[in-house]
């Protein structure tokens, strides 16, 4: 067939014809360079210390395979057929007991079921965003979140976090500020439980106040929660949504708690949302996956689910205290989140390094974080790294670590050996330089 050349609109490129041709929207998907040289990290030789890859191995597989063998027994027309838009009803019950246990009280009409919780973020932001509209956010905030926003050419305004999480101060400061430029607030988006990168949970008293800050302000809440029953010590506070029902949009996922293959989540929603979120859902996939529905339902009929989540703490557990020692052991001057669940530490370097221009050299030494920057909208971050504890073992989190020191302190001397009377020369390590203390929230 031949392509007609009128309908292409001459600004193309040798490498791609159809450059000039995309929508708008499509230029916040551009591919950064940090995303070509993870193809190089995740060969076997280079810890990686940058995904957020759930520890799948710790699944046992025959408990899956037991529940596909009943599905495809019992079931197995329904599994692999076309579904509802809104998800499988038995499921959506189940996912009721799930939140339940995160201080959730809902309906099964009130779920919608999506192809991951990733999907969720994506039919809210189209149901929502208009070119201009702004959406606040934790900065840093969750990377491919963003990328959804930037694509609907949203504004993104970072609201800076401590260890408790969002601060309510400057929310209410940056509401106002956005107010009087005339810009139009689409929602808060927040990650408050053992937040991604950053690894803060938001304390119970901030989550009352945030979330009378955004009532009063007509602000929808936007709640996205992977990693609430991955906690290592203390149950961290109950949901934003269980405070409040019309007001929040609450967003859930298999992917941390099960296994993301299933790409099974699902969203919680006031009535008039849902009912669009379903058209939305139906007009993106027709019905999510029922084969991975099923399943999952299956497991959690008969598989001791709880139990698993409980081993799954356990792992992440040690790996988290593993990564933490190893920071002590050899970065004692650094600083860093101490998170109580989910699966990330937020490193703060000195602030005259660059993070996504060390990479490079990290690499070439085979270990993989996530530069700072790309958690941000705007560029901050230089200084920061996201360290992921999830995936590799205790053993390969240990020498990441010592990887990462050598690649950290080279970088720190070559700086300093160029500026030995500058600035630089206030942090040298070997002067009378005081680092802040590690966050140990
Ligand atoms: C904060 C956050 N939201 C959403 C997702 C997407 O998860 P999924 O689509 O696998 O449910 C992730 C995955 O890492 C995440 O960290």
């Amino acid at each position: 067939m031949r392509v007609n050349d009128n309908t292409r609109s001459g600004t193309g490129t040798n490498l791609d014809p159809w450059y000039g041709n995309y929508a708008a929207r499509a230029a916040g998907l551009a591919a950064s360079e940090v995303r070509a040289l993870f193809a190089v990290a995740s060969r076997p030789e280079v810890v990686s210390l940058a995904g957020g890859m759930p520890f799948v191995s710790g699944l046992p597989q025959d408990l899956v395979i037991d529940a596909m063998n009943r599905v495809m027994t019992g079931n197995g027309a329904a599994a692999l057929q076309y579904g509802s838009g809104q998800g499988v009803p038995a499921l959506r019950e189940q996912i009721l007991d799930v939140m339940a246990l995160e201080g959730i009280k809902a309906g099964v009409d009130d779920v919608v079921v999506t192809t991951g919780s990733q999907h969720a973020l994506e039919l809210v932001s189209k149901l929502f965003l208009d070119p201009g509209d702004v959406v606040l956010s934790e900065g840093p905030s969750y990377v491919t979140a963003v990328v959804i926003f930037k694509s609907y050419q949203a504004e993104i305004e970072h609201v800076p976090m401590d260890e408790h999480g969002l601060i309510p101060e400057a929310l209410r400061e940056h509401i106002a500020g956005l107010k009087r430029a005339g810009k139009r607030i689409k929602f808060l988006y927040t990650i408050p439980t053992f937040h991604n990168p950053a690894g803060v949970t938001l304390s119970w008293e901030r989550r009352i106040e945030i979330l009378e800050i955004c009532r009063s302000e007509g602000i929808l809440v936007l709640e996205d929660n992977p990693y609430g029953l991955l906690y290592f010590e203390e149950k961290p506070p109950a949901a934003i949504r269980s405070l409040e029902t019309d007001g929040v949009i609450y967003l859930g996922t298999f992917s941390k708690t099960l296994a993301p293959g299933f790409r099974v989540g699902w969203a919680l929603a006031p009535h008039a949302i849902r009912e669009k979120l379903i058209l939305a859902n139906e007009a993106a996939v027709l019905s999510p996956s029922s084969f991975s529905q099923l399943i999952i339902s299956q497991y959690l009929d008969t598989a001791d689910w709880k139990g698993q989540i409980d081993r799954f703490r356990g792992i992440y557990k040690e790996r988290k205290e593993t990564m933490l020692s190893a920071l002590t052991e050899y970065l004692p001057d650094l600083s860093w989140t101490n998170p109580n669940g989910g699966f990330y530490v937020w490193l703060t370097l000195p602030d005259y390094l660059d993070s996504k221009q060390m990479l490079p050299r990290a690499v070439t030494e085979l270990v993989a974080y996530t530069p700072g920057t790309a958690f941000f909208a705007d560029g901050q971050g230089r200084n920061n790294i996201r360290l992921s504890f999830c995936y590799p073992t205790p053993e390969q989190i240990k020498l990441g670590i010592r990887r990462l020191t050598s690649v950290i302190n080279a970088e720190r001397d070559l700086l300093e050996s160029f500026s030995a009377t500058g600035p630089l020369s206030a942090v040298r390590r070997d002067d009378n330089y005081t680092a802040p203390p590690p966050n140990t929230n």
